[in-house]
């Protein structure tokens, strides 16, 4: 389903400022895989979603998914494959748009045949899509059913991001990519962001790959675990691995076999 393949990527080149984001790094998903990635900042996570999304362009390696070669495509091209969420929760829906709207424009691009993009620009949902919008975004279980025309400015930090995840899943992406998604959000909110994630990828199945600081978080949710540091993938766990793991062992393996210092960012909440 995704093969990177002997991925490379070097910014700022023959300069004092060079820098390998990516050294030689492979990752293989099957079909329905959710992996986690852990590792302290600057060891080429994003930077890996980046390569993956199209955002950066790798130098070296090749990146497969679903059979064909992608790693020269434009990334609004790859965007229709891959769904994404950041950190940031104001990233990825429009704030003067309602809900409604929000949701809408995420369903038609992804079926943008018959210039029906266009029409929605023009006249707005059908009868039948409203109730579509209301059933998915009830699927939430966040309330937001009964807030349809609500801006979405208006929305607390959780239940945009929360939005963004329905609207980045709601054409099932062929992959979807997390970067810290729940970060910027308090505990108790990002609990339930992240049970929501756990919730839709499971019931569509979505080959899913998470960044996480939060090594409880990379341990509890997902069939395998990635540790990265200094550009390179530096272990590998799968399910049978993965559960008998605890935070402590992680970080004892991270500090043993890192060069780099330990938990300065991995934090233990
Ligand atoms: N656009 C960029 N230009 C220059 N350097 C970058 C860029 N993006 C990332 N880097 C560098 O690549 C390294 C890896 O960054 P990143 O992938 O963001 O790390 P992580 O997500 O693991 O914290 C860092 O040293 C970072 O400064
Ligand atoms: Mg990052």
């Amino acid at each position: 389903m995704l093969d990177v393949e002997n991925l490379s990527i070097t910014f700022h080149a023959g300069t004092v400022n060079e820098k390998k984001a990516l050294d030689n790094v492979s990752l293989h998903l099957d079909d329905g895989d959710f992996i986690t990635i852990i590792g302290s900042n600057g060891a080429g996570k994003s930077t890996l979603l980046n390569c993956i999304s199209g955002t950066y362009e790798n130098d070296e390696g090749y990146i497969v998914l679903d059979g064909k070669e992608i790693q020269f495509m434009k990334e609004h091209k790859r965007a229709k494959m891959i769904g994404r969420l950041f950190q940031d929760p104001l990233k990825g829906s429009a704030p003067d748009m309602t809900i409604e709207e929000n949701l809408g424009l995420a369903y038609r691009r992804g079926n943008s045949k018959n210039n029906l993009y266009e029409r929605f620009l023009k006249i707005g949902l059908t009868k039948d899509e409203k109730e579509f919008m209301k059933e998915k975004i009830s699927q939430l279980d966040l309330g937001l059913e009964e807030r349809l025309s609500t801006k979405v400015g208006l929305l607390s930090g959780g239940q945009r991001q929360a939005l963004t995840l329905m609207m980045s899943t709601i054409n099932t992406p062929t992959l979807l990519l997390l970067d810290e998604h729940t970060a910027a959000l308090d505990p108790k909110t990002a609990k339930k962001v992240m049970e929501i994630t756990d919730h839709i990828v499971q019931d569509n199945k979505i080959t899913t790959i998470m960044i996480t600081h939060n090594i409880q978080q990379a341990l509890a949710y997902g069939n395998r675990m990635v540790v990265m540091s200094e550009g390179k993938i530096l272990m590998e766990f799968n399910k049978e691995e993965k559960e008998k793991l605890s935070v402590e062992e992680v970080m004892k393996i991270y500090h043993n076999k890192s060069t780099q210092d330990l938990s300065d960012k991995m934090i233990l909440d």
